[in-house]
This record gives structure tokens, sequence and C-alpha cells, in this order.
């Protein structure tokens, strides 16, 4: 099982468009994924509930009705068997609340919008990740991905420098896209949509998939290739 944490306490960052959106990847990629929510405002719970039954399955865990410590039992909850576990957090998470949500996580992801308060909010985060979080560098687990880009504006180019000096993996870039809103409306990823329009969003995110799957032991069984589960 890998754990994927996403996190920014910058409100609005784009975590919930990730986490759903990775859910919903794994689940069409066949793996047994389940969706767990932080937010009190219980947005990626929605998400699971507006999802069409005959979409691939997500399972939901609203973790947010809970505290952490409680929270730690739930672990037994995650349906035996589960392949991929995509954690969503709040807006305004504590810094000193960092070093829970990601203690047993294999992946940490980190959304951040080309925008000036939302560059100077990441590298905080980042800052908190590897201090109050005790995140590693060489662990090699935490990733940003840029999102919300409208490629070829000045402060796409200024973000991506920005990430650059940070030294911290920029895994992917996800566009700045209307299926992004349709998606969050209907339940739905990108890669429950027709493939041919998202084409180039689904690049994205297969950079993204690789990433995180190359930190899975090479013991776990190659999930099925995309293109076969992907909806109409
Ligand atoms: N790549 C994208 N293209 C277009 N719209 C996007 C994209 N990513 C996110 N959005 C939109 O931006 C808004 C905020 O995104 P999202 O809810 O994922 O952020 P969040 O970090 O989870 O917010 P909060 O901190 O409130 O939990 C939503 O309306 C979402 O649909
Ligand atoms: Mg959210």
């Amino acid at each position: 099982m890998l754990r994927i944490v996403v996190l920014n306490p910058k409100g609005g960052s784009g975590k919930t468009t990730l986490a759903t959106g990775l859910a919903a990847m794994y689940a069409a990629r066949g793996l047994r994924t389940v969706l767990m929510d932080f937010d009190p405002q219980g947005s990626s719970m929605r998400w699971l509930e507006k999802r069409p039954p005959e979409r691939p399955a997500v399972a939901g865990i609203a973790a947010y009705t809970r505290n952490l410590a409680v929270t730690r039992s739930f672990q037994l909850r995650i349906p035996p068997g589960t392949d991929r576990v995509i954690v969503d957090t709040p807006a305004a998470l504590e810094p000193l609340k960092f070093h829970e949500h990601v203690r047993d996580a294999d992946v940490v992801l980190v959304p951040v919008l080309p925008s000036d308060i939302d560059i100077h909010a990441c590298s905080r985060c980042i800052g908190h990740l590897l201090i109050e979080g005790k995140v590693k560098r060489r662990e090699n687990r935490l990733g940003v991905v840029a999102t919300r880009v409208k490629p070829n504006t000045i402060i796409f180019r200024t973000l991506m420098k920005f990430l650059d000096q940070l030294q911290i993996p920029v895994i992917t870039t996800l566009r700045d896209a209307q299926c992004y809103v349709h998606a969050a409306e209907m339940g739905l990823g990108v890669h429950d949509m027709k493939p041919e329009p998202v084409r180039p969003e689904l690049t994205q995110w297969e950079m993204l998939y690789d990433w995180i799957e190359s930190r899975v032991p090479s013991t776990e069984a190659d999930p099925a290739p995309l293109e076969r589960s992907q909806g109409s």
C-alpha cells in the first residue's frame, strides 16, 4: 500500500482537485483506492458522493470527524487489500500538525498556484515540512505540483524559477482548464473523461503517476494499463 498525502495550508491551492484526481486516476488503473479527507469542509467526501456509481470505485474515509490521535486506529478501517490511500488535508493546517499528517506518507505532494501570494505560501509550507514535518530531502518523497498553470505567462516562469531554487522536484504542471471545474462538479477525474479532449492533461498526470510509482517497491504487481479501464 502506498500513502500519498496532499498538503498545503494555503486555501484554494488545488489540494482537493489533486487528491480527487489522483483517486480517479488510480481507480481508472484498477487499483483499490481509498480517499481520506481530513478537511472539515469535507470537499473530497462531497466529490465522492457525486461520483457516478458506474465509474471505477473509490472508497472514502471522512477522517475529519475524528481527531488525529483516534485517527491512527482508523488505519484499521482502511479496507484490507487497499493499494493506494490518497489523503486530502485542510487549509490553514498548523505547521505543528504537519508531522502527524506526513509521518506515514510515502509521498507528500504540495500543489502550488502561479501567483505571488501562493509562491510565498509555498515557500513557507516547504520550510515547515522540512522542519516541523521532519521530511528529509534525501528521502525523496516530497514533490511539488504546479497547478492552474497558464503556460507562457510571466508569473508561471517566476513560479518555475522559484521552485528551481527550492531544490524540491516539480513533478508535473497541471493546466488551468475547465475540465477540472467540470470534474469537481461531477465527482470525476480527467481519467473518467473521453481521452481525446483531455489528452494534454492525461500526459501531465502520467508524469505524476510515473514519479509516484517509482517509489513503489518493485515486488508490487504492475497495475492494468490506463487506456483499458478508461471511461467514455
Ligand atoms: N488545474 C485547474 N484548472 C482550473 N481550475 C482549478 C484547477 N485546480 C483547481 N481548480 C479550481 O480551483 C478551486 C480551488 O481548488 P481546490 O478546491 O482543489 O483547492 P483546495 O486547496 O482544496 O482548497 P481548500 O484550501 O479550500 O481546501 C476550485 O474551484 C477548483 O475547481
Ligand atoms: Mg480542499
